[in-house]
């Protein structure tokens, strides 16, 4: 366990564990991740995910790579010479960028690996010194992501609490909804919206976290759910087809949801159910917060219309987990926990979009580490140039 809870990535630098998110709550599984590619199927499979989380697993997995490459002997021939390592590194980035294309964190590393490379034999480094730079650039995405996920945390919680004694509240007692999974497990730890909730919680200002189960992954109730029992925060899961009655009946101060890709007016990709919250919440005149950190923006796209949006297989919204049997062995002898199909066998039809865009008309702020945008009297879009 980390100081805040959960973790999802374990290393010592060379080898590296995750926990299994796809057999959570029930089962701690740690899975070794040994290669790149073992990495790309872990984030594949959804082993492991959360935008900041998946990108710190690439990072990791490619730093391991190169530390294990340093140490063997004789050394592997991509080690002959800057060039040599360009032409191996350099593919493994483009692959790893291919697991999942919704989360820009993940490109924004191996952007950013990529731009070390390139800069490490500019300056004419020899290839040690290169694949050192490399490691601990790799290293550096994952350090980093806790204390800016505690620093954004902290930016949009303040925001949010004047924002209500701004309405006549005292900013005390509040109660936030959330969607998905977007806490430790989700990053390299505190988290992201999650964070803002546990910063709530910690300087005394929360009542309680609503969180919706998120279907059809249930990273609300296997994964938020877990979370916040972890942390004691006072919590309820609400279905995702309540979020329309719990505002109706229930005082509700925000909603503050994590991104997968915020782009540059303000358009933001998260998690299937999230645009829906945020047209609830505009009709409820409800705060809708988006908190990320600077690697979530990405200002390439200009608006929601380009980000590109993953589907998943259908199979995966026409099951849930079992609770009668809940394990069973599949043919490679690995446990798995047993699905129980929830639709008739061959289902023809399935929509499933793992993300939606919520404009940024119906967003109030987008939070990072860097501090708090909102958009100007009478303006749809935001202006990022502040907080990136
Ligand atoms: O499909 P997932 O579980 O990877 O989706 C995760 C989300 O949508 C999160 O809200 C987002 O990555 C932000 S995590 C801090």
């Amino acid at each position: 366990m980390a100081a805040h809870g959960m973790t999802s990535i374990e290393t010592d630098g060379d080898s590296i564990k995750i926990v299994n998110q796809l057999l959570l709550p029930h089962t701690t599984e740690w899975i070794e991740v040994n290669t790149v590619e073992e990495a790309h199927d872990a984030i594949k499979s959804m082993k492991i995910r959360g935008a900041p989380a998946i990108a710190s697993l690439a990072a990791l997995s490619l730093a391991s790579h190169l530390s294990r490459a340093l140490k063997s002997s004789p050394p592997p021939d991509f080690l002959a010479s800057p060039e040599s390592l360009r032409a191996h590194v350099e593919p493994m980035l483009a692959f790893l960028y291919t697991a999942r294309p919704t989360a820009v964190n993940l490109g924004a590393a191996t952007r950013r690996l990529t731009k070390t490379l390139h800069a490490s034999i500019a300056e004419g480094k020899n290839v040690r010194a290169v694949a050192e730079d490399l490691i601990a650039e790799g290293r550096k995405v994952a350090d980093e992501d806790v204390g800016r996920n505690k620093q954004m945390s902290k930016n949009g919680g303040e925001w949010l609490i004047e924002q209500v004694k701004a309405r006549g509240g005292t900013g005390e007692g509040l109660n936030i909804l959330t969607v998905c999974n977007t806490g430790s497990l989700a990053t390299s730890g505190y988290g992201t919206a999650l964070g803002l909730i546990t910063y709530l919680h910690e300087t005394g200002k929360l009542n309680k976290a609503y969180y919706t189960q998120s279907t059809p992954y249930h990273q609300g109730s296997r994964l938020t759910a877990l979370e916040l029992q972890t942390l004691k925060i006072p919590s309820v899961m609400i279905c995702d087809t309540m979020v329309g009655s719990l505002f109706q009946h229930h005082d509700i101060h925000a909603v503050v949801v994590g991104a997968d890709r915020i782009v540059r007016n303000g358009d933001t990709a998260n998690k299937i159910g999230t645009y829906n919250a945020a047209v609830l919440a505009a009709r409820h005149k409800i705060p809708f917060i988006v908190i990320g950190p600077v690697s979530t923006v990405d200002l390439d796209v200009a608006d929601g219309s380009g980000i590109p949006i993953e589907h998943r297989p259908p199979i995966e919204a026409c099951v849930v987990r079992g609770a009668l049997y809940p394990f069973s062995v599949n043919a490679q002898g690995q446990k798995e926990q047993a699905a129980v199909m929830i639709t008739p066998e061959g289902l023809e039809g399935v929509y499933n979009p793992s993300f939606d865009v919520t404009p940024a008309e119906l967003i109030s702020a987008v939070v990072t580490e860097k501090g708090v945008a909102v958009k100007k009297e009478g303006e749809k879009e935001f202006d990022l140039s502040g907080v990136v």
